[in-house]
């Protein structure tokens, strides 16, 4: 399915544009898109849709709508779960997903300064979008916050893209362009910059300066604060001429992984590790995913999680690592004390159903504190030697991911306990 929310609501199946329906229906199909592959009860939805002052209607008006996406939608996409329902959304399904996914790889090559790869990455990545986000839905107030952060993403990548642009010596081109960036968003100092950089090195230095003070005359007023030192400092180096301000060589870049696998490459899995790498993007985009990963001994789901941190790592993300031990006499909970060691929350002892539940919340605030400050990346493996309450405390941690900037990958082999329950909990099984 491709599903489109970077302009007006579409829905294709195929080549084939499903059709929608009226206004309520495509605001249910977008709120369960914006929540895709998570549980919404009925109430919450009618809580979104309508507000305060939902009539007593509303419930039926709901199962109405979704009868008639169902209609239209592939069987099973939407499905009833204990009161309430979930749409089933695979990794590049929403165009939003693939725009975040190739943004995060052209920043990535930004980062290791591959310009031209970059500018590739940048380019897909931007032209997902055709108009302001769910354009047609703009009035629904469930969709303010995300179509403000979507807008604010699509800024800084465009501001990224010219980056990768202005380093390979589009600076001619550029500039119409950015002059119409910083009359539509005229307090972004880094577009300022940019158009400064641009307008200096096409020649036009006198121009140049006259758009530094256009840029501090509009934050002044506007904000009443001077511009930033890195846009300051970017006057004073185009009036001295600085060398440093002309386009640098070309930097062939080496890119070296840094992680744990760095032996021998990774043979295939090309399409698993896709799969592993688009629930990466989504953790670092703060959406939390889940994915278990099946395979008897040595089909390579070590070597599989080895060559996702490895890129993870590569990303600035915080790697967390902890296994079952088959050799007996591990204590309770021994995959998650490897993980997170001093961070183990002390409630560990507690007895009974209740003291478990308090240890349960307690590591889960202990991952909500971790990811606030990095993005995370906790590998468990071989569950399959692992206590079943390990497992349980991960089924636990899975249903509070979603708001968690958290990649969890859990490795076991097809005998491990609990394994359906916990299937069910994850964004996806990956089985080798
Ligand atoms: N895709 C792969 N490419 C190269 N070597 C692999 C691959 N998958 C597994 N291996 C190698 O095969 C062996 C077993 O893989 P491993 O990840 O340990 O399996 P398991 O997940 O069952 O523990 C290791 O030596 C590993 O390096
Ligand atoms: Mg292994």
């Amino acid at each position: 399915m491709d599903y489109r929310i970077l302009g007006p609501l579409e829905a294709l199946d195929g080549e084939r544009q499903l059709p929608l329906g009226g206004a309520r229906q495509r605001a249910v199909l977008a709120l369960l898109l914006l929540h895709g592959n998570e549980t919404l009860s009925r109430d919450v939805i009618v809580d979104e849709l309508w507000g305060e002052d939902a009539p007593a209607t509303a419930g039926k008006v709901l199962q109405n709508c979704v009868s008639a996406l169902r209609k239209e939608l592939p069987p099973d996409t939407i499905r009833t779960v204990s009161g309430g329902y979930a749409l089933t959304l695979e990794p590049d399904d929403l165009d939003r997903d693939r725009f975040e996914r190739l943004l995060a790889e052209g920043r990535a090559a930004l980062e290791t300064g591959d310009h031209a790869e970059a500018l590739d990455q940048l380019r897909r990545a931007l032209a997902q979008w055709r108009g302001a986000p769910l354009s047609d839905l703009s009035y629904e107030l469930f969709t303010r916050d995300e179509i403000k952060r979507l807008e604010e993403l699509h800024v800084a990548a465009l501001e990224d893209r010219i980056e990768a642009e202005l380093a390979l010596g589009h600076h001619d081109e550029l500039v119409p362009e950015l002059e119409a960036l910083v009359t539509k968003h005229p307090l972004r100092e880094r577009l300022r910059g940019q158009l400064m950089l641009a307008l200096y090195r096409a020649g036009r230095q006198a121009e140049a300066l006259d758009a530094y003070r256009a840029a501090r005359r509009a934050l002044l007023a506007e904000l009443g604060i001077e511009p930033g030192r890195a846009l300051r400092e970017l006057e004073h180096a185009i009036l001295a001429q600085v060398p440093a301000l002309d386009v640098g060589p070309r930097r062939p870049q080496a890119v070296q992984r840094p992680g744990r696998a760095a032996a021998s490459p990774l043979e295939g899995r090309m399409e698993e590790l896709g799969l592993l790498e688009a629930g990466l993007d989504d953790a670092l985009a703060g959406r939390g995913r889940l994915f278990v990963v099946v395979g008897d001994a040595g089909t390579g789901k070590t070597r599989l999680a080895d060559e996702l941190a490895s890129t993870a790592k590569g990303r600035g993300t915080r790697i967390l690592w902890g296994r079952g031990w088959a050799g007996g006499g591990a204590p309770p909970y021994w995959p998650w004390t490897q993980a997170l060691r001093d961070a183990l929350p002390p409630t560990i002892n507690s007895d009974g159903p209740e003291g478990q539940f308090r240890f349960f919340e307690a590591v889960t605030q202990t991952l909500r504190d971790q990811t606030a400050t990095q993005p995370l990346l906790l590998v468990l493996d071989d569950l399959q030697a692992a206590d079943e309450a390990s497992v349980l405390l991960l089924e636990f941690v899975a249903t509070e991911l979603p708001e968690m900037s958290a990649l969890v990958v859990a490795l076991g082999r097809p005998e491990t306990a609990r394994l359906a329950e916990l299937e069910r909990h994850a964004t996806r099984t990956v089985r080798l």
